[in-house]
């Protein structure tokens, strides 16, 4: 690298981003109690949206004043955000999402329906250095787990999941961004292998959803799971999208049998007849607070629109990736993450051995939020909507200094 075409690392590149940024407004839009406080943990729990907040007060105001009759409006409601969140943030069709449970429920439902359909078939292929629940909720079911691993930083390949797909392979399930290492997966070319060898294919989208677009449809993706508390800024808790394809609906049974998702849920029969759609899917009462709050977000994620906050996403790493390379790597540092744009999603890891104490100082002296992930890796999310270029600079800046 001449000196010519080293990247400028002072602060007045991020001040000029973030001057030029056409989505700095919308950090209005989000509350910080503490404007000092520099939040890189969007890809953990997103900050509160002020519509979130009216949607959840909305939703107390109605509680009180009409008390169970609420229910005429509340009792659809985890279908009424799914087809909210469907078109704008999944590239899904109406019909086809519903919020409800965690994650991890929804991840048990969707995988033992899939192991059930796909019988003799009994093998689940899987991601070794996935998030634990995605592991643990795979590794109970009545399936042979059989784990890729592509070393931590990558992602899974279509090459990759292609060399251990044979007749026995009911599901693959894989996190489209990575939890740890942010590195993205190609969704539709591993999701073409996976349906080459007569499986199908499960994408967790805790990590992509609301911060990195995503097709479902034209990737020809059969389930799909994800957090809404991430990006989405649903608030702790939120309940988690569900995706079926509409093609695969009726094919599929679900392993808990609750009243939510019978067809006809008042006459209270004796026997079990589910919606033949996505609403079988539903277990018990949605939590209606939680559920406002989704409906408040996804407004705020489609109005900024997913391109921009992708090209606002890529714009942060960049900044971060050139910071890291001038300062970092002679601190002890390693990446954890793809050092490409495009293999990267909203989030870095960046290893240390001493990435413990470095985290906890961060916290501490800069009053910088990150998370510390086992052994090594704090991971910093650059939330498009609510963080500033000047925050990734500052936050670098602080690394370098508490390395030692
Ligand atoms: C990739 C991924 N999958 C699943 C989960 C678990 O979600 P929940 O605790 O809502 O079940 C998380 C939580 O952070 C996650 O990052």
């Amino acid at each position: 690298v001449t000196a010519a075409a080293a990247p400028v690392v002072d602060r007045s590149r991020a001040e000029n981003l973030d001057r030029a940024d056409p989505l700095a407004r919308f950090r209005e839009r989000f509350v910080f109690a503490d404007p000092d406080v520099i939040y890189l943990c969007g890809n953990s729990l997103g900050p509160p949206s002020r519509a979130g907040v009216a949607a959840i007060d909305g939703a107390i105001a109605a509680w009180s004043r009409r008390l169970v009759d609420g229910w005429e409006d509340w009792l659809d409601l985890p279908s009424r955000i799914g087809d909210r969140m469907a078109g704008p943030l999944l590239g899904a069709r109406r019909g086809e999402v519903i919020v409800s449970d965690s994650t991890s429920v929804n991840l048990y439902k969707l995988a033992a329906a899939a192991l059930g359909a796909a019988a003799p078939r009994s093998v689940i292929v899987a991601d070794a250095s996935d998030f634990p629940t995605d592991r643990y909720v795979l590794a109970a079911l009545p399936a042979a787990l059989r784990l890729i691993s592509d070393g931590g930083t990558a992602a899974p390949t279509a090459a990759s999941v292609a060399a251990v797909l044979d007749a026995d392979v009911a599901l693959v399930c894989l996190s489209h961004i990575g939890y740890l290492s942010g590195a993205v997966a190609d969704m539709a070319a591993i999701t073409a292998v996976v349906h080459d060898a007569g499986a199908l294919m499960l994408w967790d989208l805790s990590h992509s959803v609301g911060c990195y677009p995503i097709d479902l449809e034209s990737a020809g993706v059969d389930l799909a799971v994800g957090c809404t508390y991430k990006y989405l800024s649903a608030g702790p808790g939120a309940p988690a999208l569900l995706y079926v394809r509409s093609e695969q609906q009726r094919r599929l049974r679900q392993p808990i049998w609750g009243w939510f998702g019978q067809r006809d849920q008042f006459a209270m029969g004796p026997d079990y007849d589910p919606w033949p759609d996505v609403r079988q899917f539903l277990v018990g009462t949605p939590p209606v607070l939680a559920l406002a709050g989704i409906g408040g977000s996804i407004d705020v994620v489609a109005e900024a629109g997913i391109g921009a906050i992708r090209a606002k996403a890529l714009a942060l790493g960049e900044l971060a990736m050139d910071l890291y390379r001038a300062w970092l790597p002679g601190l002890g540092f390693r990446l954890g993450s793809p050092l490409e744009g495009p293999a990267r999603g909203s989030h870095v890891g960046l290893r240390h051995g001493d990435a413990q104490r470095i985290h906890r100082e961060l916290g501490a002296a800069g009053r910088i939020v990150t998370d510390f992930r086992f052994p090594d890796t704090i991971r910093m999310g650059l939330a498009p909507l609510t963080t500033r270029f000047v925050d990734v600079w500052d936050a670098l800046a602080a690394l370098r200094q508490l390395s030692y």
